[in-house]
């Protein structure tokens, strides 16, 4: 049997959803690359983002209540990490994308990303290094060309994932299995709920 291996206390999960953070800075449209993120809630639907304070899009959302999460591209890699190198304080990113606005008018939305969603601030925490802002779905965004039974279908929307903290992005892989359905064939008996 192979030997595990303590690899330490600071872990990441792997792969991480890489995205794109939008706020209104000060009336002008900003972004910043964000990974941290999850789903929290079911209904409504709830997301979490953990956002450094440092980072100027933290002041953006403390201040306007409101913030959007674009999932971009592959073809979209060089963007969303410049987005992750520059900040807001001195650099003015407003231009870089076509943006588009959907009910909110602080949640900018970026029109080449497959999707795009605009939240309204609904809690927030504040822990040792980052603070965790949960947003309620107010909308989601796509184009007809992204969806498949009326999903956004990942082959078509070809997002990417990032690697931490080996710093690297990946495009996502081939289907391997569907969920609450393989499992099924473990079932010995009843239902193990
Ligand atoms: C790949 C990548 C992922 C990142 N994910 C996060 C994140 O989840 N949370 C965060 O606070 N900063 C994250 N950052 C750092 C911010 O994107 C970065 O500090 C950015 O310049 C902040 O911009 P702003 O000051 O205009 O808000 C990430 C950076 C990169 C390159």
């Amino acid at each position: 049997m192979s030997e595990r291996i303590n690899i330490g206390n600071n872990a990441f999960i792997l792969p991480e959803p890489q995205t794109i953070l939008g706020t209104m800075l000060d009336g002008k449209a900003n972004f910043m690359a964000l990974a941290w993120i999850t789903r929290l809630n079911y209904e409504p639907c709830m997301m979490g983002i953990a956002v450094n304070p440092r980072n100027a899009s933290h002041r953006a959302i403390r201040e306007t209540g409101q913030f959007s999460v674009n999932v971009p591209d592959v073809d979209m890699v060089a963007a969303t990490d410049y987005v992750g190198l520059a900040s807001g304080k001195r650099t003015d990113k407003s231009s870089l994308f076509d943006v588009h606005f959907g009910k909110l008018e602080s949640a900018p939305l970026i029109r080449t990303c497959p999707l795009s969603m605009e939240f309204t601030l609904a809690d927030s925490l504040d822990l040792p290094t980052n603070t965790l802002f949960i947003g309620e779905l107010v909308a989601a965004w796509t184009e007809e060309r992204y969806l498949t039974d009326g999903c956004v279908d990942i082959v078509k929307a070809r997002p990417f994932t990032l690697t931490m903290p080996d710093n690297r992005y990946w495009a996502v892989g081939e289907q391997v299995g569907r969920a609450w359905h393989d499992g099924k064939a473990l079932h010995t008996g009843k239902s193990g709920k």
